[in-house]
């Protein structure tokens, strides 16, 4: 049979590109649970349309990218400098997601971010249009459009502009706010209205679906029916499909050779202690200061512990231009940085902080560190000289390593500087209290090793990504405290990695996991750190009948809740509820 023709939209593309040369790119997988989930979509004949996350001014870089993301059945949508800066840094980052996550609207320079609104929600409608163009032009009669998130609340009523016959969706991945809060955004009205547009518009969980409702309800003066939202007689389908992973990709995972020996050197490296672990985006809502904070409480308070459990946090730097983020990143340097340097011993420190970067980011996240003074290590390869260029005075030390790992044969790495001789020059610069900063290609088990001999200077970049599935695999523990969040996938990852395991899993009830994990995890209140202590000592003693017994609930649910079924349900009810009314204005 003829499989469903899907145009997928979303702002974010499945991988981004990074420029190699005039007509030559290098594409990188991109993070995030939009991404991962989609993914996880096969049955369908998709084709993906979205910003590769790069500016290409010129025609050939504009041809020769479009020939590339082709082959991967993606299509650019190019966004220039100043859009990009106006729509996704201001208006999508800077504004719709912290009031989406109960973080409300811009606290600092109040009266600057009421200024550049008008200009930036301008902004953020001609970049919609920018994507309806491009679907417009793509669009063969019986497709589904399905567009996605906050970036594009605008398309679905500029979808329907163009061609009333369109079957079009829309699914938001993080929350949407109580109505109280969505109130307080000046352009409040004009994003509902478009939205409704669609023809069904999506949720993670009936809670978000219910405060949408009574924001359409109270802001508009529709009429809220249990089915949607009704306007003269034209009805939006208005509904919850909770997302899900691709379980089987990370059950499977776990039988490669490469990662049973990743596993097996961590249990090396390990041995005697518990490790919790932290996956997340360098992200306000994400709470990684908190949690940082309720694992020094529970140091603190459990002394018998301290050289009994570490914590491995991995952040992924994103969207490195919004000032709130850069605010952060050094906020998290700094709280790590005390706590290891109060609990840390010369062989061991409590807390691991890996920062997960790719090789094009890099560049760009060095620029985040330009509060530091520092030279650079560089072994001389390509990347190395970006490196290097960064080495301009900064106010307070640091080194930046780049090894260059070419190689992976066996269980032999080969650096661009032999790793003792990198051992060294960091155990004397961490001795002077310089801040290390190492980028590395290499996965980060082997640098485990570097991380326990320098302590608490070292921060450490990888572009790894079977490390991130190998650590899921490894853990006692993970620790989901996200101050909000859409679903989260991290925690859904982490269960389908600990059927062997059966680690435990500590959640924020504010992520939309709660409500289907919640059986299953530990829920925790973000924001109050003794109870997040509380819950780690209560994780790291839990008797193994109680670990199976909840690891088993959750591992049902993500085994059977996966990312498939979530798309297959959205787009047949689509197809079910595709209005042939036109849209009244
Ligand atoms: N992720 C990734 N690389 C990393 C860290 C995370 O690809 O270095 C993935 C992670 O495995 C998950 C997604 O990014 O699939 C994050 O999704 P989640 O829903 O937890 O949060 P989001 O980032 O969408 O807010
Ligand atoms: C969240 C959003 C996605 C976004 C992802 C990564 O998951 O819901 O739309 O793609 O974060 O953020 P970025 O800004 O890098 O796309």
């Amino acid at each position: 049979p003829l499989r469903q023709r899907l145009l997928v939209v979303a702002n974010r593309l499945p991988v981004s590109a990074v420029r190699r040369g005039e007509d030559s790119w290098s594409l990188e997988m991109s993070a995030g649970g939009l991404v991962s989930a989609l993914l996880g979509v096969k049955e369908f004949e998709a084709r993906w349309i979205g910003w590769a996350g790069v500016n290409v001014p010129d025609e050939v870089g504009q041809k020769s990218l479009t020939k590339a993301l082709a082959e991967k059945r993606c299509i650019p949508v190019f966004l220039d400098e100043e859009i990009v800066h106006q729509y996704y840094n201001g208006y999508c980052n800077n504004i719709l997601w912290p009031l989406f996550h109960y973080l409300g609207l811009p606290q600092e320079d109040r009266l600057a971010t009421t200024r550049s609104f008008q200009s930036q929600f301008a902004a953020y409608k001609k970049a919609n249009q920018m994507f309806a163009d491009v679907v417009h032009q793509h669009y063969e009669e019986g497709d589904v459009v399905w567009c996605h998130d906050y970036h594009l609340m605008f398309l679905p009523k500029c979808l329907k502009e163009y061609n009333n016959s369109m079957k079009v969706g829309w699914f938001l991945h993080t929350p949407f706010p109580s109505s109280e809060i969505h109130r307080t955004l000046p352009s409040r009205s004009d994003l509902l209205r478009s939205v409704l547009a669609a023809d069904l518009v999506g949720f993670h969980t009936y809670d978000y679906a219910r405060h949408f409702v009574s924001a359409c309800t109270r802001i508009l003066g529709l009429e809220g029916t249990p089915e949607g939202v009704e306007d003269q007689g034209r009805l939006t389908r208005v509904a919850a499909f909770p997302i899900g992973i691709d379980s089987d990709r990370f059950i499977r995972a776990l039988e490669l050779p490469q990662v049973q020996d990743h596993i097996k050197e961590l249990k090396e490296r390990f041995a005697g202690r518990k490790v919790m672990l932290g996956v997340d985006r360098l992200d306000m809502i994400k709470g990684i200061p908190q949690k940082i904070l309720a694992f020094e409480k529970f140091l603190e308070e459990n002394s018998h512990w301290r050289d009994k459990v570490v914590l491995l946090q991995i952040a992924v730097p994103t969207r490195t231009d919004v000032p709130e983020y850069q605010k952060l990143t050094s906020q998290v340097h700094e709280i790590v940085g005390r706590i290891n340097g109060r609990f840390g011993t010369l062989t061991a420190v409590p807390i691991h902080h890996l920062m997960c970067i790719s090789a094009g980011n890099f560049k760009r996240m060095a620029g985040l560190l330009s509060n530091l003074r520092g030279i650079a290590l560089d072994p001389g390869h390509a990347h190395g000289s970006n490196v290097v260029r960064l080495s301009a005075p900064f106010s307070s030390p640091f080194l930046i390593a780049h090894s260059q790992t070419s190689m992976y044969s066996g269980k032999e790495l080969q650096f661009g500087l032999h790793i003792e001789k990198q051992t060294l020059a960091y155990k004397a610069v961490a001795k002077h209290n310089w801040m290390i900063v190492l980028w590395t290609s290499t996965p980060c088990v082997h640098y485990m090793q570097l991380l326990n001999e320098c302590a608490r200077n070292l921060v450490c970049f990888s572009a790894d990504v079977i490390c991130r599935d190998v650590l899921s695999f490894f853990p006692d523990v993970a620790l989901v405290t996200s101050l909000r969040d859409g679903m989260n996938l991290v925690s859904y990852e982490f269960v389908a990695c600990q059927d062997s395991k059966k680690g435990v899993l500590i959640l924020s009830e504010f992520a939309g996991a709660a409500q289907s994990l919640g059986a299953g995890a530990i829920l925790v209140n973000p924001w109050n750190i003794t109870e997040v202590a509380d819950s780690i000592r209560q994780a790291l003693t839990m008797l193994p009948e109680e670990r199976e017994k909840r690891h088993q609930h959750n591992f049902e649910h993500v085994t059977t809740h996966t990312a498939q079924e979530w798309a297959e349900t959205f787009v047949s009810t689509v197809e079910t509820f595709y209005n042939t009314i036109p849209l009244c204005n």
